[in-house]
């Protein structure tokens, strides 16, 4: 039987209590190939410290950090930006959505997206964008999740073993 997956949003205690399991997905994602802001290969300390520093912004309420459990275990992750320019106060941004390879394809992206767009929403958030790699599965996900695609950008990022990647940009209405 398919172990329960439970969304929990973290506060910054609790978060960097999931330090290891959270640095565990991101180097699991990266290591698959995944353009999430580190180049191949990343250690799992370079992981945690990035984990660390968003633990100091949920402190701070300037994010929102999500985890997806399966039998205790972090198997998923996304984040809402709630920090913003004082002229766009309603805008969020999503980054890091991120599961592990192992529990991919069993909707957790979905359930994760879904929780982050009411957690922004309680923020008073009506406005959010992301942007995804042009051509791969975040892209499908976002557009059956109702987000409206902007473009693409060519050449945005680089794949963990250096190759250039497109980028997509999306918005939403929540
Ligand atoms: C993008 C990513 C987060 C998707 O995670 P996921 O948990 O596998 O996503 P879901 O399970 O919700 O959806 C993936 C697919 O499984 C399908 N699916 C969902 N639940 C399913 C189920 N119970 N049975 C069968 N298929 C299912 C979905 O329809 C979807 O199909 P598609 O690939 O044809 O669009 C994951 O691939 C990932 O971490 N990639 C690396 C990091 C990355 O690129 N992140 C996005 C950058 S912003």
């Amino acid at each position: 039987m398919r172990a329960q997956i439970e969304i929990r949003r973290l506060a910054g205690g609790d978060l960097r209590a999931q330090l290891d399991g959270l640095a565990a997905v991101l180097a699991d994602c990266v290591e698959g190939g995944a353009s999430v802001s580190f180049m191949s290969p990343s250690t799992h300390v370079q992981a945690r410290d990035a984990f660390e520093g968003f633990a100091a912004d949920v402190d701070e309420g300037r994010r929102v950090l999500l985890a997806a459990f399966a039998d205790g275990e972090v198997v998923g992750t996304v984040q809402v930006v709630l920090a913003v320019p004082p002229n766009q106060p309603h805008r969020g941004e999503i980054a890091k959505l991120l599961v592990r390879r192992s529990a991919r394809g069993r909707g957790i992206a979905q359930l994760l997206m879904e929780r982050a767009e009411a957690e922004a929403r309680a923020e008073g958030k009506t406005l959010l964008v992301l942007d995804t790699v042009t051509g791969d599965p975040g892209e499908r996900l976002y557009a059956r999740l109702g987000w409206n695609r902007v473009g693409v950008i060519p050449g945005y990022a680089l794949y963990p073993d250096g190759r250039p990647c497109d980028t997509t940009v999306f918005w939403k209405s929540v």
